[in-house]
């Protein structure tokens, strides 16, 4: 299974979906490989936000040696599913799809919400990181029947 987390900058939320869902996934032996990307390449090529390395590391969640990349239309084809964060991720990353089958792999990480961004707001990363870790805990459990 390999799945790519989807966010706007690549260095808050998607990094930490990525890094939970891996060590997660690792933890298990389920030899998935998952890795993240962002809408905007204003990051690219940098490590996460240092508030969520240190969110991630406090739980035991190693995510400081991600790189931030840009999504591109030519990672459909390298994923079997695609995760965004929010409403405008979703519409960002679905305009780039050129057929149905890309279409179909992109889905919201939450079912019915959205992750907050919480860039510009210290106090948001410890929930974020507590949404994002009860969300890979179901998609472990969901993808891996
Ligand atoms: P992320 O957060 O999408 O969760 O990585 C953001 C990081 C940087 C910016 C916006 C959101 N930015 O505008 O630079």
């Amino acid at each position: 299974m390999k799945i790519l987390m989807v966010c706007l900058g690549n260095i808050c939320r998607s990094p930490l979906a990525h890094g939970i869902l891996q060590h997660i996934a690792d933890t298990k032996n389920l030899g998935w490989e998952i890795d993240s990307a962002g809408t905007g390449d204003w990051h690219v090529g940098q490590c996460p936000d240092r508030r969520s390395i240190a969110v991630a590391k406090k739980y035991g969640v190693d995510i400081a040696n991600q790189r931030a990349q840009h999504f591109t239309a030519a990672l459909f084809d390298k994923y079997d599913r695609i995760f965004v964060m929010d409403r405008q991720n979703y519409a960002d990353v679905i305009r780039l799809a050129k057929n149905e089958e890309q279409r179909a792999k992109v889905s919201p990480f939450l079912d019915d919400d959205i992750v907050p961004d919480p860039y510009y707001d210290d106090a948001m990363f410890e929930p974020v990181y507590a949404m994002v870790e009860e969300r890979c805990q179901e998609l472990i459990l969901q993808l891996s029947k």
